[in-house]
């Protein structure tokens, strides 16, 4: 017999600007990763999501496969610049009108829809004057929350509030791999602070304008993070990375505290005097469900050119630019991330044994492959299968283990623009062939609907 409940969450994700395209359309105005894309060298390709998969105009026909698939639950994002072209003020009926008939086509198919309200695409107004580094960011986000509530609140059955803070700050303020490519150690931590003030304001607006009993999370991407070796240089690593990636934002939003160790290892970055007497006890604000994205392990050291040469800047890693990943010997995915599924089990139960029995999703899992579409239009994406297959697994080995998973999320339902890498990554379940808009089922695609069918892990 499954572990999984009859009722849970089965599902596959996406996210605004990966997918919708439309970008000047009905009133939608920049994000920042318009802005980003716009930019020569910061995209691979100078790809943008000016088009995308065409989501905004084919969402009944991406529904109808959703349906076909046989998914209980779809989790997408709103785009911030269509419900706020100016980043604040007065909503755009046509932007949240296209949300509205995405959400009853959803339910017209008999799929929960999951809203997550922040997926990277800050207004480019708000960057203009800030962004993520101006505190009142996390004011405009809260009045952002509370459209979104009345708009959709009554049909919505998840609200998420922000996907993977860690990497709009670090990657965004920190490194600058990401919108809005700032490269200051300083501007990150601050970053952070204020898109989880962002997230425990937004909450409160969440509880003050959804019917009683809609469920609100946020969704991290956690780290399984394992030291290089058993050196205490390599320790130390491993432990700095787990605070910026992992503590940070559980003990913020679980606990109502910045760790220790934290603190002390960026004290020569920042002396967190951003941070107000009352935020932390806004920032957790309870949650109903936390979202967890998994790809793969990390595992951190540092290495003997680092010592010699000093760190790498800029870095993700405020305060501990010294810090190097590597590869036990994993196998890659076209990413060249690591393959491990253990990694999964290891987050999930790590999360209950330090925070308690919280309930959780993984709200995103996939893998990115060299996809080929064979001649009679076939797609063997047979890597993709294997680690679903792993990885779904690992998530019913979590349950078995005592953790409270309620939900599971493919990433992606539909090849997209893949960030930094544009469309040269392929996430999806579903093949995008971006000349035609023509969508394949590729063999990852009809494993997961014989799963979700069958319930067999075959
Ligand atoms: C996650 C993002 C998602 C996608 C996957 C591959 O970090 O949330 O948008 O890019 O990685």
């Amino acid at each position: 017999m499954s572990v999984f409940p009859e009722w849970f969450w089965w599902g596959a994700a996406t996210a605004a600007y990966q997918i919708e395209g439309a970008a000047t359309e009905d009133g939608r105005t920049k994000s920042i990763w318009d802005t980003f894309a716009a930019t020569p060298g910061r995209v691979a390709g100078g790809d943008t999501g000016d088009i995308a998969c065409d989501h905004y105009h084919r969402y009944r026909d991406d529904v109808r496969l959703m349906a076909a698939l046989g998914l209980a639950a779809y989790r997408f994002s709103v785009s911030w610049p269509r419900i706020h072209p100016r980043g604040a003020g007065r909503a755009n009926p046509a932007g949240l009108a296209f949300y509205d008939r995405l959400v009853d086509e959803l339910l017209g198919a008999g799929i929960l829809p999951a809203l997550t309200l922040y997926h990277w695409d800050l207004p480019q107004e708000l960057e203009d004057i800030g962004g993520w580094a101006n505190r009142d960011t996390a004011a405009r986000f809260a009045e952002y929350a509370e459209t979104m509530a009345n708009a959709l609140g009554d049909r919505v059955a998840l609200w998420s509030t922000l996907n993977e803070p860690w990497c709009s700050a670090f990657l965004g303020y920190g490194s600058g791999e990401h919108a809005p490519g700032h490269t200051d150690p300083e501007s990150a931590l601050i970053a952070a602070h204020h898109l989880l003030l962002g997230h425990g304001l937004a909450t409160q607006a969440l509880r003050a304008n959804l019917p009683g009993g809609s469920p609100v999370s946020i969704v991290l991407n956690l780290g399984a993070i394992r030291p290089a070796s058993a050196s205490v240089l390599d320790l130390d690593a491993a432990r700095r990375v787990d605070a910026l990636q992992n503590r940070l934002f559980l003990d913020a939003l679980l606990c109502g505290r910045y760790p220790d160790d934290l603190l002390a290892d960026t004290a020569k970055v920042s002396d967190w005097s951003f941070v107000r007497a009352a935020d932390l006890s806004v920032i957790s604000a309870e949650i109903d469900v936390l979202g967890l994205n998994y790809y793969g392990p990390s595992e951190v050291g540092i290495s003997a050119a680092v010592v010699r040469d000093g760190p790498q800047e800029p870095s993700a890693w405020p305060g501990s630019a010294h810090v190097v990943f590597s590869n036990p010997g994993f196998p890659v995915t076209d990413m060249g991330w690591p393959v491990d599924a253990d990694g999964l089990v290891e987050i999930l139960t790590r999360v209950r044994r330090d925070y308690g029995d919280v309930p959780m999703m993984v709200t995103e899992n996939g893998a990115a492959y060299a996809d080929v579409i064979d001649r009679d239009g076939s797609l063997h994406d047979v890597e993709r299968v294997n680690y679903l297959r792993e990885h779904i697994a690992a998530a019913a080995a979590a349950i078995e283990a005592g953790v409270d998973l309620r939900g599971y999320f493919v990433w992606s339902l539909l090849d997209n623009f893949e960030w930094a890498w544009g469309y040269a990554k392929r996430f999806g379940i579903i093949h995008v062939d971006y000349a035609t808009q023509q969508r394949t089922w590729k063999d990852s695609a009809l494993w997961y609907q014989h799963f979700l069918a069958t319930g067999e892990l075959t």
